[in-house]
This record gives structure tokens, sequence and C-alpha cells, in this order.
């Protein structure tokens, strides 16, 4: 079975963190995002994966995965030239996909579990489609599958009076008789080429479509918010370790992860789950988790931080409390006054430097 990983869009609702490159390539747990998603194909089986490219910092994402050998698969990639819809993009894969079945993960979905039982069952099955769902709060930001004694009745794309609260996650096995239905579809409402209206094309042709639902961790990355909880869910399932040094006074407690010559200086504190790449320096008094990820060739100085991503070679200081932030790299931030105890969230681009 082969696998596609959408890579494209323009990532406007993440800016400014989507300024300088694609929101796939956001790092969450000091990976990119996308990252998990290509692990996930693997473990449907895919060993050629194509990757839809398009929007800005495409050649980042070429740059990043190259021919795919390192990750362990044959990577192809396929440019699309505007975000003209999921299902646009997925029948631009047409030649590469040929005769097979095959999985498509959107590049901005994140699971904690492995997909392959259910690309299996898919592969040994007579179903030309297949979806995960996932019971979600808010179903009128999504795909939504209204289902009738076990079978889906109906796939509609954010719909305002949502019938169920089950998702279509951004995980799909297919046949190459999708390609039929988009060739049919007309632009929706969001002017894109739906890969829900395909679905319900499949449904009114009488095609069978099977589901399954992920009843652990899902989450599409479209907020801020959403991106520091993935990065909380992942860190969460790591394996710690602790390849840094650190000095007197140092308290870890929980899930923590620390890369090669990285620093943790006397008195401070590492509440997990935290990761912490190589060449970091964690200065004195530092407070540090939970649920943050400090990419490589970082250093922080006294701040009091949680719930927040740091990418690399960043410089953070100063008696500051940051929650739900995100810092991308090659950012510097220091406060040299003593500021109020309230909670700073910051939300900050590549190369941003703020000195108050
Ligand atoms: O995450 C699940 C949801 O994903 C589903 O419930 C919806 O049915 C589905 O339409 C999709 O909704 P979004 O509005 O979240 O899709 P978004 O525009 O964010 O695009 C999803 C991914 O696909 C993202 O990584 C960007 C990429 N993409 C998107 C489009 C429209 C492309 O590569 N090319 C495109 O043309």
């Amino acid at each position: 079975m082969k696998g596609i990983l959408l890579h494209g869009g323009h990532g406007t609702r993440l800016r400014p963190l989507t300024h300088t490159g694609p929101k796939q390539l956001l790092p969450i747990a000091n990976k990119p995002m996308s990252q998990y998603c290509i692990n996930s194909l693997k473990e449907a089986g895919a060993k050629e994966i194509g990757i839809i490219i398009g929007g800005i910092g495409a050649n980042k994402v070429r740059e990043y995965y190259g021919d795919g050998e390192k990750f362990g698969v044959k990577i192809s990639y396929i440019e699309q030239d505007e975000p003209r819809g999921i299902a646009h993009a997925i029948n631009l894969c047409k030649d590469f996909v040929g005769n097979e079945k095959f999985t498509v993960f959107l590049g901005d979905n994140i699971i904690q579990k492995s997909i392959e039982d259910f690309a299996r069952k898919f592969e040994n099955s007579d179903a030309e489609a297949s979806i995960l769902l996932c019971e979600v709060d808010d179903p009128s930001r999504f795909g939504i599958a209204d289902i009738k004694n076990e079978q889906i009745i109906k796939i509609m794309e954010k719909p305002k009076n949502p019938p169920t609260n089950l998702a279509v996650t951004g995980i799909y096995f297919l046949t190459p008789v999708i390609f039929e239905m988009i060739k049919n579809l007309k632009p929706s409402w969001r002017n894109e080429l739906e890969i829900t209206d395909a679905l319900q094309m499949l449904l009114e042709n009488k095609y069978k479509i099977t589901y399954d639902t992920i009843t652990d961790y899902w989450k599409d990355t479209g907020t801020p918010e959403d991106i520091i909880n993935a990065n909380g869910a992942i860190l969460e399932k790591m394996k710690p370790y602790f390849d840094g040094t650190k000095e007197e006074g140092v308290k870890i407690q929980g899930n923590v992860m620390i890369g090669k010559n990285s620093k943790i200086q006397k008195d401070v504190e590492i509440q997990g789950p935290v990761i912490i790449g190589e060449n970091c320096v964690i200065e004195s008094k530092t407070k540090i988790g939970p649920n943050i990820s400090i990419g490589n060739n970082t250093t922080i100085s006294e701040i009091d931080i949680a719930e927040s991503i740091i990418m690399s070679d960043c410089i953070v200081k100063g008696k500051l409390k940051m929650r739900n932030s995100i810092i991308s790299k090659n950012s510097t931030i220091i406060f040299t006054e003593q500021h109020n105890q309230n909670e700073k969230i910051f939300l900050l681009g590549e190369g941003t430097k703020i000195l108050f």
C-alpha cells in the first residue's frame, strides 16, 4: 500500500509561525509534526510515500525529507500550484498510486497509536474506502460522519448543525475508485475540492465505506493551542533520557528528555513532560514544565515557563512567567526589568527580537 502525505497549504491560521515555512514542519517534541505522519504511514505498510508540496517553504520539505532514505522510505514529491482542496491534492497522485490501495495522511494530524491494524483490515477488505472517526467537542470544525446501525449514512464538511460529534480524521484508506469520484466534484463554499464530498459521492454510488473509531489521542493541529496540546501528548509517551550535565540542587520530576551537551545549572526545576535538545544551557533558577519542548542550541535563563514550545537557537532571559507560548527559531527575548507575575503569552515568528 502506498502512502500520500499532504504537506501543502498556506498555514494562514498559524501565522506568524508559518511566515517562513509550512505548518507541517513546526516541531512537536523537537521533530517536525509531519515526521510523525511519515512514521504512521510506514506503520501502515507504506514503503513509498508521495508528498504533496506547495505554498511557503515547499523547498524546506524537500530539504528535510530528501529521498526518504534517512526515514526508511522512498519519497517522491508532487507539486500543487495552489491549495485547491484535499481531493485536488489526492487527484494529483493518480499516476503515483497506480492500481493499488493507498493511505492518505494529512500532515497536520497527530495521533499516538499505530494505524497498522486499521490499514491491514482495509487491505483485506472489499471496501473502497475506510475512514477513522474520533469524537470531538467542537464538531463544526471538522468533516462529520452520520452513522446509523453502525453504517455511515452521510459525510459532510464542517456542518453548521452537526448531526453527530464524530469527526472524520485526516487519515483515509482509499482505492483508485476515489479518482472517479473526484473527476465529478465541484468546488465547495470554501472553493476547494473536498475529500468529504468525494467520500459522500462514494456512498451515493453505493460503494462500500467502512469506519473505525480512534478512542485515544487524535489532534488536528489547527491552532497554537492544538500544537501545544499535541506536544504534551507526544512528550508524555517518550522514553526519558539524560545525556547532558547538571549542577547541584537541580530538581527533575516526571518524563524528562535531555540531549547531548546540554547544561542544567544549579537550582533549576524541571517538571516533566519536558524535552530539551542538544547544546542548550538552562541557567540557574529557571523553572521549566510541564509540557515544554526546547530545541537545540537554546539558552534559557530565570524564566518560569510551562505549556510552551521554544524552538532552536533562541535566547530567552528574564524574570517572567510564560505560558501557552510558541517561539520560533533564532528568536531572542530579554526582559531586564522585574515584571508583574501575570502569565504572559507569546506567539513569535522566526528571528523575532524583544528586548524590554
Ligand atoms: O484534520 C481533519 C480535517 O481535515 C477533516 O475533518 C476535514 O474533513 C478535512 O477537510 C480537513 O479539514 P481542514 O480544514 O482542517 O483542512 P486544512 O485546510 O487544514 O488541510 C489539511 C491538511 O492538508 C494541511 O496539512 C494542509 C494540507 N493541504 C490542504 C489543502 C486544502 C494541502 O496539502 N493541499 C490543499 O489543497
